[in-house]
């Protein structure tokens, strides 16, 4: 790792599934003009390869050998989620499906696989700062980040926003079917034995569910004015004094 990937500020958004994560994490960095790491979606490319090399989901030394080969990269967009390929095919919508998030969360269930994907992840922290988003982003893979934020929300308001989502991506699932999914997958992501999903214990917890999208953001910009680790340049839409920051 160079100095200035070791130097990089880092904030972790951590939560589960359907808390609009992806999303506000995405705005964020785009705000401060930092990098971001979906790292759910690097758990979901390697469900979607083990489908495709046809390796079960409980083979754990042959997904650790895939999850250390994975060939996939992220191509950065503005104001948008990256682009992402597998293996040279375009994969960025494919991976979205709830049969491939489930997949995730059975592989990412599985300590060798986390190991494997543990320096691919840290490989994303460069200057000028990264938002990292997932579920083990401050407690395990970066926990001496400067910020960590973790967002609350209820299975049901989860579970509506998730079928907003799908809906308008022409995916037909009913309501009940994605609370009953969503309930498995947290019960998978937070009891499993390795990185399972918790709060740091410096994390500031957001509940989310009176809140809109923006709300979230500006709430975490607030937090973001708060921390003196933060350079004072890092917000140039808002202009904050050097002394606010630096004080
Ligand atoms: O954030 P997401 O819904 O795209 O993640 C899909 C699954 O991947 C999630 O249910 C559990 C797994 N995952 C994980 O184990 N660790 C992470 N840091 C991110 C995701």
């Amino acid at each position: 790792m160079t100095r200035q990937q070791q130097n990089a500020p880092i904030i972790t958004i951590d939560g589960a599934s359907g808390t609009g994560k992806g999303t506000i994490s995405q705005l964020l960095a785009d705000r401060l003009g930092w990098n971001f790491l979906d790292s759910g979606a690097l758990y979901r490319v390697l469900g979607l390869a083990a489908q495709k090399h046809s390796v079960a989901l409980d083979n754990e030394p042959a997904l650790e050998v895939l999850a250390q080969h994975l060939d996939v990269q992220f191509i950065a967009r503005k104001n948008d989620f990256p682009r992402i390929i597998l293996e040279g095919e375009e994969v960025t919508d494919l991976i979205r499906t709830e049969k491939i998030g489930n997949a995730a969360s059975i592989v990412g269930a599985l300590p060798a696989v986390r190991t494997a994907l543990l320096s691919r992840q840290r490989d994303f922290r460069e200057a000028p700062g990264l938002v990292a988003d997932g579920r083990d982003m401050g407690t395990v893979v970066f926990p001496d980040a400067e910020l960590k934020i973790f967002l609350l929300a209820s299975l049901e308001e989860r579970a509506s926003r998730r079928l907003k989502q799908l809906k308008e991506r022409g995916i037909n699932v009913t309501l009940h079917d994605l609370i009953e999914e969503l309930r498995a997958r947290d019960r998978r992501d937070k009891e499993r034995a390795v990185a399972p999903l918790k709060p740091a214990e410096d994390a500031i917890c957001i509940d989310t569910d009176p809140l809109t999208i923006e709300q979230v953001v500006e709430r975490m910009m607030s937090e973001i004015y708060q921390k003196k680790a933060f350079p004072a340049t890092l917000n140039p839409v808002n202009k904050i004094t050097d002394m606010s920051v630096a004080e």
